[in-house]
Parts: C-alpha cells; sequence; structure tokens
C-alpha cells in the first residue's frame, strides 16, 4: 500500500478569481516569465559568400554562408537573444565526417568570423557526425552497419577541440554515443580548452521530430535509422540515468531533446541535478506551429508563448527554438 498523499483541503468559498480581475493584477501573479536571454537560435551555415539559401521545411529559417551568419547573429543579438548553435553542411562528405573537425571546416570558418564580430552572444557548436559523414550515421559505421561506438568518441573529441579552437563557448555532443561527455571533456583539456563548456544532449530520443532538420542539415541516415544509438521515447527512467552518466562525464549543461514530448524529462532533470537545464523545441515542433497557422487554424504567435512557457515551467531555463527571434520581438512588444 502506497501512503496516502495529504490534499490541500479547498477553502469553502475561496476565490482564485481574485487574482484574474486585471491585466495587472495577472502580470503581479505571473509565475513564469520568458525572457529573450534564455533562448538560443540554431543557424545552419554552408560554404560560399552572400548566400541565404531559404529551407522549405523550416520557414524563416535559410542556410547561410559565414558572412551572412555573421548578419543574422548581429540581428538576434540586437534583439537581446542568449546565443546561437550551429549546424554546419560541408562541401563534401566523407565515410568518416572529417569536415566536423578540420581546421577550415564549415562550422569552423563560421565561427572565426562571428567570435571576430565579438557580439553578446553565447556561441554554441553542436557537435556531432551525421552532418559530413556520406552515409548520414552519427559515427563510423561498421561491417553490420552499426555505428562504432568507440572511433565515434575519437571523431567527437576531435571535432570539439576544432570547435573550441575555432571560438565556441560551449560545446554540445549530441550523438548520442555512450562516454562521449568524458571523451570530449579529456581532450578539450588536453587542448588548454578548460574553459569551454559542454552542453549535453543527455536525454536524446529517436524522434520522428527531427524531419524538417534533417532536411535543412541534409542529414537523414541513407540507410535504417538511429534507434540504435538515440533514446526509445517511451523511456523515463533511462532518460534519468543517461543525465546521471552525463553530469558524472563532466557536462556543465544538460539538455533534453525534443521537448514538447518530453516535458518530463525536463521536469525530473530540474528536481534531480544542479546544473542549467535546456531543452530543445525541435524543428518538428517548430514546423507544427509554423504549419497551423499558415493555414489560420491557430494563432501561432500564442501557441508558440504558450508552448515555450510550458518548456520552461516544466524547468527548462535555456531554451533552443527556430522561434528565438520572433519570440523575443513578441516579448519585446508585449512589454
Ligand atoms: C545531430 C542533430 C539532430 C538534431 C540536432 N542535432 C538531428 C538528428 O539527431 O537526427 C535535430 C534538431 C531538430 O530537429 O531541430 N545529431
Amino acid at each position: 500500500m502506497t501512503a496516502a498523499i495529504p490534499v490541500e483541503v479547498p477553502t469553502p468559498g475561496a476565490r482564485p478569481r481574485r487574482l484574474r480581475r486585471s491585466p495587472a493584477i495577472r502580470a503581479l501573479v505571473q509565475e513564469t516569465r520568458l525572457d529573450p536571454a534564455m533562448f538560443v537560435a540554431p543557424l545552419f551555415v554552408r560554404p560560399g559568400r552572400g548566400i541565404r539559401e531559404p529551407i522549405g521545411s523550416l520557414p524563416g529559417h535559410a542556410r547561410l554562408s559565414p558572412d551572412e551568419a555573421v548578419r543574422e547573429a548581429e540581428r538576434l543579438a540586437g534583439l537581446g537573444v542568449g546565443g546561437i548553435i550551429l549546424f554546419g553542411l560541408p562541401e563534401s562528405k566523407d565515410e568518416a565526417g572529417s569536415g566536423a573537425w578540420i581546421e577550415d571546416g564549415i562550422v569552423q570558418q563560421a565561427l572565426r568570423a562571428l567570435r571576430k564580430r565579438d557580439l553578446p552572444l553565447v556561441l554554441i557548436a553542436d557537435t556531432c557526425l551525421c552532418e559530413y559523414t556520406s552515409h548520414g550515421h552519427c559515427g563510423p559505421l561498421r561491417g553490420d552497419g552499426s555505428v562504432a561506438n568507440d572511433e565515434a568518441l575519437d571523431h567527437l573529441a576531435a571535432a570539439a577541440v576544432a570547435q573550441a579552437r575555432a571560438g565556441a563557448d560551449i560545446v554540445a555532443p549530441s550523438a548520442m554515443m555512450d562516454g562521449q561527455v568524458a571523451a570530449i571533456r579529456a581532450s578539450l583539456d588536453g587542448h588548454g580548452f578548460e574553459d569551454t563548456a559542454i552542453m549535453a544532449y543527455a536525454a536524446k530520443t529517436a524522434s520522428a521530430f527531427y524531419g524538417p532538420f534533417r532536411e535543412a542539415a541534409d542529414s537523414a541516415p541513407a540507410t535504417g535509422d538511429r534507434r540504435g544509438y538515440q533514446m526509445d521515447p517511451a523511456n523515463g527512467r533511462e532518460a534519468l540515468r543517461e543525465m546521471a552518466l552525463d553530469v558524472a562525464e563532466g557536462a556543465d549543461i544538460l539538455l533534453v531533446k525534443p521537448a514538447l514530448s518530453q516535458l518530463d524529462h525536463i521536469a525530473a532533470a530540474r528536481a534531480r541535478f544542479d546544473v542549467p537545464i535546456a531543452a530543445y523545441q525541435v524543428s518538428g515542433e517548430y514546423a507544427m506551429l509554423a504549419a497551423a497557422a499558415e493555414r489560420g487554424w491557430i494563432d501561432g504567435r500564442r501557441a508558440t508563448l504558450e508552448a515555450v512557457t510550458g518548456i520552461v515551467r516544466a524547468g527548462a531555463g535555456i531554451v533552443i527554438s527556430y522561434a528565438a527571434a520572433d519570440l523575443a520581438t513578441w516579448l519585446r512588444e508585449d512589454r
């Protein structure tokens, strides 16, 4: 038998509506407040100059050449957005995904250009291999089609070091390889980058909500899927175990992804770990809102603010969102 949970006895005649009477009272008692500084905007960078190639699956977003990424970052900084996270579309791909760690890899080029501008934005680099491998998996493939965990670690660590060298404040390993946080921490420290932080995609599930991203980043696996390394969305306890491992391995920030379908992971992470908790409102979450708003089925502005408020109320202090610029703009307008 489980012990009875004490329930607060409602006061007869209680009138919660007293605190909903006017905009001023509602503002006074509002529990969850959003701030542009908590948002991180994803940017996709590609080679070239002066290029903004619109991404069909992510309205309002484009693949940017490094100079255009700098312009976009200036705009985001002007809106008070907290940071950007970079994803790369390399010139060419190979089996190993060397574009992720070579000195003049596309993300490294963009980071150098951004670092030079010295904007008040946190520069985050997604650390993964799927955008750079010819087969689209997050590490080198073995003969049987599975991803070789420990070889992937060496490559991820090399990518993180290259990103740190190019100016990343934070590296964000997203490959879901076992031991990736420890390998990256050791390698960063070994190369003199002990001040570079790690935001670990800790509880990242094999989700259908990454669809639009894979079109944007051209990173869909050529064969098979990612269920051999990303988590089963059905598992909550395993998510907490993944997070505990990442904290033990040296993660500075824990990231839950996707956000909407895993609000319980966000709340559990907030209750259990004393590190900042981030949530990624992924491409599919944004696409659903954008598509429904485009059809006039929902009010896109209100629905997006409501979804992000829910993510923050659940416990996220940092939200990566394709709506970051819109959110920052709306919050300014509403002030
Ligand atoms: C790289 C990575 C992915 C996303 C973030 N980092 C794609 C994937 O795992 O397939 C998805 C982000 C989004 O959908 O917005 N591994």
